[in-house]
């Protein structure tokens, strides 16, 4: 009985160290924009998902240009980027998706996700003054885009990425629920105060910011342990 709690807790910490291994990640460092002739300012990896962002902030211009990199949960899947003006939770988020469509091209679409319900391509909140993917020959999607920034928004800003597994006729099918996919959310410093980090930007309507993340996760609870198991397992 101990012997096998034991064993349970060295796969456990053996699992939390994969899972939290540099090597595995899209790292500022390693990751090289192949096709394009594109500097950022500054990068950040994001603390899950294995995730990074490359970014410039014009302040003057209030254009923001991002360079958002992941991996999606699997081949036929999809990952997004996006930024929450509203709050700090999926709901309100202006996305961008991308995916490779049937034809091989990967293509981006944007998203005003007003519910937890199936999501639609529309427009979103922010100008988009340009938008466009690039799929690497490591299994990585990279979404280039750069937003047009309200006037008066402030020196911070929520931003929500994530990965999905299926795309189902050219609607991003909805992600897993692991820890990692709802803790794929903080704040973004445009001014360099401070480094990124799970802690949410005050949110202009002040309020209950969580409710959403709670909502997100009721019946998907089992499905995200099997995706657990299936990323402690996969590797
Ligand atoms: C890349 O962009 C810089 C700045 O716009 C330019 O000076 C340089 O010639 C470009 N290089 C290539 C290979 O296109
Ligand atoms: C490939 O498919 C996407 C999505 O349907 C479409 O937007 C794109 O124009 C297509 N590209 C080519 C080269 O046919
Ligand atoms: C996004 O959806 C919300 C809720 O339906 C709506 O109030 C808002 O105007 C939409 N934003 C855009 C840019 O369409
Ligand atoms: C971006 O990098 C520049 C140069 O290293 C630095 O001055 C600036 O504060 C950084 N900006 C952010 C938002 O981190």
């Amino acid at each position: 009985m101990a012997a096998a709690s034991l064993s349970l807790l060295l796969l456990i910490a053996a699992a939390a160290a994969l899972l939290s291994s540099p090597a595995l990640s899209l790292t500022c460092e390693s990751h090289k924009f192949s096709h394009r002739n594109v500097t950022f300012a500054n990068c950040t990896e994001l603390p899950t998902l294995k995730a990074s962002l490359h970014y410039t902030y014009d302040a003057a211009a209030k254009t923001l240009s991002v360079a958002f990199t992941a991996a999606p949960a699997s081949p036929q899947g999809w990952i997004g980027w996006g930024l929450n003006p509203t709050a700090t939770g999926m709901v309100g988020t202006q996305a961008l998706v991308a995916f490779d469509a049937a034809n091989g091209s990967t293509v981006v679409k944007t998203y005003n996700i007003t519910s937890y319900g199936p999501i639609s391509e529309s427009p979103i909140s922010y100008g988009v003054l340009s938008k466009s993917a690039e799929s690497s020959s490591g299994g990585a999607i990279t979404i280039f885009a750069t937003l047009k920034l309200p006037e008066g928004s402030g020196a911070a800003v929520n931003q929500i990425w994530q990965v999905g597994s299926a795309v189902a006729d050219g609607v991003p099918v909805k992600h897993a629920f692991a820890p990692d996919n709802l803790a794929s959310k903080g704040t973004l410093r445009l001014d360099g105060a401070a480094e990124h980090g799970g802690a949410p930007a005050p949110s202009p309507g002040g309020g209950n910011v969580n409710v959403g993340a709670r909502n997100w996760g009721i019946g998907f609870g089992m499905y995200g342990i099997c995706v657990v198991l299936v990323s402690i397992f996969g590797f």
